[in-house]
C-alpha cells in the first residue's frame, strides 16, 4: 500500500449548501485534498441534493486544479455523464446496483475523460465489483446506506475493504459515511486510503486537525506501523 497515497475528501452535504463555494475554500484551506459532492436523484436514494448546473457554478469559484469526486446515487448514470464532464467534474463514481451494464457506463465516463469510481452499497457483495477493477480508477465501499449525511459508520463493511486491499494492493479504495477520528483507525487498518468524512469534518470546530487526524491514521496504517487507539 505504501505507494497508495493517503486522500482526504470531504463531503460538503452536510455544509452550509447556500453557501457551498465558502463551504468548500474552508474546506480547501483546511488541507482537504479533494471535494466529494454528492449528487442525489430522489430515485436511486430517497434524497434529492443538487446536479451539474450547481457543480458547474461551484467549479467557477474555485480553481480548476481542485478535484471533484463525483458521487452519482442516481439511477440512470449514463444519462450524466456528459453534463457531469461539462460542469467540471473529475471523477464520476458510479453505483454497481443501479446499471445492467457497469462496462458501458465505465466506457462512456472515459470517453467524457473523468476518471472512474465503482460504488458498492452496503448489501451488496464486494465481488460483485471484481470484474470491473481494472477497469476503474477507484472502488468506492459505501458505510452508511446512501442518501444522508450524519449517520453512524458501519464497522461490519471492513471485511469488504479488507478483501479489496488484499486482492488489489494498488487500488484507490475510498470509503464514504459516519467516518470520523472515532473511527478512522478501523478503516485505515482494514486498508482504505481515500477518506470521505462529511458532518465530523464540516460540522467540527477545528476542521483542519480533523483533517490531519484522518490522513495521519492512513498514512500510519499504509506502513503497516498503526495500532487502534
Ligand atoms: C451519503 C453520502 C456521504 C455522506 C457522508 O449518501 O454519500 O458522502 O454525505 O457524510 P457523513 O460523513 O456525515 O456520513
Ligand atoms: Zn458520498
Amino acid at each position: 500500500m505504501s505507494s497508495l497515497r493517503s486522500l482526504i475528501g470531504p463531503s460538503i452535504l452536510n455544509a452550509d449548501l447556500a453557501d457551498l463555494a465558502g463551504e468548500s475554500q474552508r474546506l480547501l484551506q483546511s488541507g482537504a485534498d479533494y471535494l466529494h459532492l454528492d449528487v442525489m436523484d430522489g430515485h436511486f436514494v430517497p434524497n434529492i441534493t443538487f446536479g451539474a448546473p450547481v457543480i458547474k457554478s461551484l467549479r467557477q469559484h474555485l480553481s480548476h486544479d481542485v478535484y471533484f469526486d463525483v458521487h452519482m446515487m442516481v439511477a440512470e448514470p449514463e444519462r450524466w455523464i456528459q453534463d457531469i464532464a461539462a460542469a467540471g467534474g473529475n471523477r464520476f463514481a458510479f453505483h454497481v446496483e443501479s446499471t445492467d451494464d457497469p462496462m458501458r457506463v465505465i466506457r462512456g465516463i472515459k470517453e467524457a475523460k473523468m476518471d472512474v469510481g465503482i460504488v458498492v452499497n452496503p448489501k451488496t457483495p464486494v465481488d460483485k465489483i471484481f470484474p470491473y477493477i481494472g477497469s476503474v480508477d477507484m472502488a468506492l465501499i459505501m458505510t452508511v446506506e446512501p442518501g444522508f449525511g450524519g449517520q453512524k459508520f458501519m464497522t461490519d463493511m471492513m471485511p469488504k475493504v479488507e478483501i479489496l486491499r488484499e486482492k488489489y494492493p494498488d487500488l484507490d479504495i475510498e470509503v464514504d459515511g459516519g467516518l470520523s477520528p472515532v473511527n478512522i483507525d478501523v478503516a485505515a487498518k482494514a486498508g482504505a486510503n481515500c477518506i470521505v468524512a462529511g458532518t465530523s469534518v464540516v460540522k467540527s470546530e477545528d476542521p483542519r486537525s480533523v483533517i490531519e487526524t484522518l490522513r495521519n491514521s492512513v498514512n500510519r496504517w499504509k506502513r503497516g506501523g498503526g495500532q487502534t487507539s
